[in-house]
């Protein structure tokens, strides 16, 4: 029920929630598709950036926010249940994945700051965050989520899915005028 109410409430997450309701799901299918969606958005801010400024960091906005809530609920749900499914925890590959997760947050507020002041000259860090994200989800998407379809059933992902909708928006949703 819980995504239900999810859906009416934010319309552009409709699709990839409807996604989690799929007996099918599965962490890759959903994470790499939010992924993907982040990506777009990306690349709308870049394209616009020195033609429709307010376009353009809109654009930002939305990805600043869905990649906050995607570490949000990689870090709270996803890795404490592969790190309580396997044991691995210092050992394992969270600790890199958290690490990194730190690096694409800096820069991500390096770009904030010059976006708030109307700044367009930040091709250096979008580049150097794009490196950081393309590793990052490409090990991701190759490595991680499918070990974490292995090690969960089906029931244990629904609830990863449902838990996801519960998590507070205000741990994620900060952007330009508002932190
Ligand atoms: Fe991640
Ligand atoms: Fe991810």
């Amino acid at each position: 029920m819980g995504l239900v109410i999810w859906s009416a409430k934010s319309g552009r997450v409709d699709n990839l929630w409807e996604y989690t309701m799929g007996e099918q799901t599965t962490i890759t299918t959903f994470y790499e598709k939010d992924h993907d969606r982040l990506d777009e958005l990306f690349k709308t801010f870049q394209r616009l950036k020195r033609s429709d400024f307010p376009k353009a960091k809109d654009a930002f906005k939305e990805f600043k926010v869905g990649l906050q809530r995607h570490i949000v609920w990689e870090e709270e749900l996803l890795f404490p249940m592969w790190e309580e499914k396997t044991g691995m925890i210092e050992d394992g590959p969270t600790p890199v994945m958290r690490f990194e997760h730190s690096q694409i947050k800096q820069l991500l507020d390096t770009i904030h700051q010059k976006v708030e002041k109307q700044n367009p000259e930040t091709d250096q860090e979008e580049q150097a965050l794009l490196n950081l994200l393309n590793a990052h989800n490409r090990k991701e998407e190759r490595a991680l989520y499918p070990a974490i379809d292995n090690v969960t059933s089906a029931e244990e992902r629904a609830m990863i899915f449902s838990n996801m909708n519960t998590i507070p928006e205000d741990r994620y949703n900060t952007c330009c005028g508002q932190d």
